[in-house]
């Protein structure tokens, strides 16, 4: 443990966050119990359904928070503080320092009646009181050429207005990088884009974490961006984090049914043409009215009696739980380790989708991404360093990262977070 409670190599860490906002139904629990880690250098992807908490979960982070919360209850550290205790000015520090977040769309973060140039050069403030105004004008329309905007010169006097939906979203990129955060925050930064920009978006960011390092959330509802973006991730359902690990172990061996069903609905640009898309039956519940047991219970595949008992925890997989010894006798249900011939397959949609160690339709992990740990919580050895040199006038992420050599190396040998899932037949 370093400071305050907060691991060490860890940019945040979030323990048993709590977050219900008062609705006409009555007080409606959006995150339930979450704890997670942000390990420095690394990139968290939030994978979930619309209305999973995803974008709450970063929200809480930055404590950009809705009038109507009621509950707020649990810790969020960061460099040795609890931001939920932090007051309001000390917060409003964070944000745009250590913080900086990518919304999905940039035209409700740009104001409409600045140039780019002054909303670049202002947001610097915070971090460089004193350079003189031309230096952050300069550093301004570096970081626009660094990110694609062409001709950034002239570019740099232009209005929002004047640029389109990508151009937009690559000044958003700059002015996130702008305010060299240790940590940056994506909110579905390419949702809004259409496919050939979001290509470049994706790749844009891929370079930049490689180039800069540096510590990341990244929400999306593509499996694929997050695989080809991120080293960890965590499934969200109806605010509860039902699985985490690497990239690698939750897209190629997914142990919860959700982020198999998930997995087994993602679309691949070679998916076949006439086939229809699929879905998981059912809804997500209302987080009002949330059942007492497993919240996936009404859509599982594999739902037995002893599921509608009580949420289960997170836990690790084979780390037998009461209720999952209850299950061992249970005769009921297909294995969780593959499909039983004539039972629904384990991610309960339609029998041809594999269980775990299935290929993903359109997942692409790079082995830079991803690296599987064994079971003590290190990564392999064979994780590569990701070790790429500063350029001398690249603004820095995660500047407390950077070692003695200079150099920025990404998720070396350090896991934020276990292999877990919540379930009961894990
Ligand atoms: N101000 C609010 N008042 C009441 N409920 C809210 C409020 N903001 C969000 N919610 C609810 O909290 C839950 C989580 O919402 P959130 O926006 O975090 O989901 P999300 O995973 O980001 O979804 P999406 O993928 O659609 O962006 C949803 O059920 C949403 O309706
Ligand atoms: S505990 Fe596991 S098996 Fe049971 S309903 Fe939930 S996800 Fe399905
Ligand atoms: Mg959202």
């Amino acid at each position: 443990m370093s400071d305050a409670g907060q691991p060490d190599g860890v940019a945040v860490s979030i323990r048993g966050l709590n977050l219900g906002f008062r609705t006409p139904r009555g007080p409606a629990l959006a995150l339930r119990d979450v704890s997670l880690d942000l390990g420095r250098g690394r990139a968290l992807g939030l994978v979930g359904e619309s209305g999973s908490g995803k974008s709450t979960l970063v929200s809480a982070i930055l404590r950009l928070l809705p009038g109507n919360v009621e509950r707020l209850s649990g810790e969020i550290r960061s460099g040795g503080e609890d931001l939920l205790q932090l007051a309001p000015e000390r917060m409003r520090q964070l944000r745009g320092t250590r913080f900086a977040m990518i919304f999905q769309d940039p035209m409700t973060a740009l104001n409409p009646v600045f140039r780019i140039g002054t909303q670049l050069v202002d947001l610097q403030r915070a971090r460089h009181p004193r350079l003189p105004r031309a230096l952050l004008h300069e550093r301004a329309v570096a970081m626009l050429r660094r990110v694609g905007i062409p001709e950034a010169e002239r570019r740099v006097h232009g209005y929002p207005h004047e640029f389109s939906g990508g151009m937009r979203q690559r000044v958003m990129i700059a002015a996130a990088l702008l305010a060299e955060p240790e940590v940056l925050l994506a909110d579905e930064p390419t949702t809004a884009l259409d496919p050939t920009v979001e290509g470049q978006i994706v790749r844009l960011l891929s370079a930049l974490r490689a180039e800069m390092g540096g510590t990341m959330v990244l929400i999306s509802h593509s499996l694929a961006l997050i695989g080809e973006l991120c080293d960890d991730v965590a499934v969200l359902y109806a605010g509860v984090v039902v699985e985490t690990g690497t990239v690698r172990e939750v897209l190629e061996q997914p142990l919860h049914p959700y982020t198999r069903a998930l997995l087994a609905c993602e679309v691949g640009a070679d998916a076949p043409r006439g086939v229809p898309l699929r879905s998981i039956p059912g809804e997500v519940p209302d987080i009002a009215r949330l059942p007492p047991g497993c919240i996936f219970a009404d859509r599982c595949a594999l739902v037995i009696e002893a599921c509608r008992a009580a949420q289960p925890a997170l836990r690790p997989p084979g780390e037998a739980s009461a209720a999952g010894a209850a299950t061992a006798a249970a005769p009921s249900g297909p294995s969780p380790d593959g499909p039983v011939p004539g039972n629904p397959t384990a991610d309960g949609l339609t029998p041809d989708v594999a269980g775990p160690g299935a290929a993903i339709p359109g997942v692409a992990i790079s082995s830079a991404a991803t690296s599987a740990g064994p079971a003590s919580g290190v990564l392999a050895g064979d994780a590569p360093p990701h070790e790429a040199p500063l350029p001398a006038d690249a603004v820095r992420m995660g500047r407390g990262d950077t070692p003695r050599n200079g150099t920025i190396r990404r998720g070396d040998a350090f896991r934020a977070n276990a292999r877990m899932a919540a379930c009961i037949r894990i």
